[in-house]
């Protein structure tokens, strides 16, 4: 399925997405915003088919940021079941696909008992599979992790449970310690920011912004984005020199 552009044999490891733009879709054919989050689950699906097809090792999606309780009662509270019947309708299928499914963020009040439950009940069934990792950020800050990372470790040192203060130290405090850094990052709906997502992981990943609105997007604009990426040059500091030589 690779479209010819592609190169199968640089492929990100770690895509992350800011799923953007839910709202701003339904509103634009009349509906109310939450009609945007129900038409994003489809795009999820396809994304997560694409990512298995492509064979990304993790795919980490933003679905509930520690901001997102400033919106308006009522299209929280939807988000809480939508996302709640979300798992409970389509956790099996993802464990058939060989999809290992890793919840990121707050799992504290205010998430419903019952929202938190499902997570670990789906973690608990995909833990043995292989094919990839998901990542759902759900009640997730990037400050909210690093400070939660900190309080630990500055536990674990007055403990003595820990002696040396390093970046691995702080690394396995974070909500998933395996997450491998992000490769490219992904925003929808044409917003150039981050908005507190994975600041620590995503320190060195490359940017993508797109202007399809998230309920619009899928698989062929994730492989797009795979192209743009591998057109960049990832340098993590490093210079090396490209003469060209000029004749005269
Ligand atoms: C993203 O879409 C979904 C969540 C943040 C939950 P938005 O709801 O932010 O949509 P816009 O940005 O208002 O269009
Ligand atoms: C980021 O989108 C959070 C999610 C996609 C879950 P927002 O729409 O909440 O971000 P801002 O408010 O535009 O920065
Ligand atoms: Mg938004």
């Amino acid at each position: 399925m690779y479209s010819s552009d592609l190169d199968p044999d640089h492929l990100p490891g770690h895509v992350a997405i800011i799923m953007d733009g839910n709202g701003r879709w339904a509103n634009s054919r009349g509906l109310k915003r939450n009609a945007g989050h129900e038409a994003g689950e489809a795009a999820l699906f396809d994304v997560v088919e694409g990512a298995l097809a492509l064979g990304v090792d993790y795919l980490t999606v933003y679905a509930f940021s520690t901001e997102n309780w400033k919106r308006p009662a009522d299209e929280v509270r939807f988000l809480m079941g939508f996302n709640e019947s979300l798992l409970l309708r389509r956790k099996d299928e993802l464990h058939e696909r060989g999809v290992r499914v890793r919840f990121i963020g707050r799992r504290r009040r205010p998430v419903p008992k019952r929202l938190v439950e499902l997570m670990e009940e789906t973690e608990g069934l995909t833990a043995g599979n292989t094919r990839m990792t998901l990542g759902i950020a759900f009640n997730y800050g990037g400050h909210a992790e690093i400070l939660d990372a900190a309080r630990e470790l500055a536990h674990d040192y007055a403990e003595g449970r820990l002696k040396r203060i390093d970046e691995r130290a702080l690394e396995s405090r974070m909500y998933d310690p395996e997450m491998p850094p992000v490769d490219l990052l992904i925003r929808t709906s044409g917003e150039q920011r981050t908005s507190n997502f994975l600041p620590w992981q995503a320190a060195y990943a490359e940017l993508v912004f797109v202007e399809t609105l998230w309920p619009d997007f899928n698989r062929v604009e994730l492989e797009k984005a795979v192209v743009e990426y591998q057109r960049r040059e990832r340098r993590f500091g490093k210079a090396v020199d490209k003469v060209v030589v000029v004749r005269g």
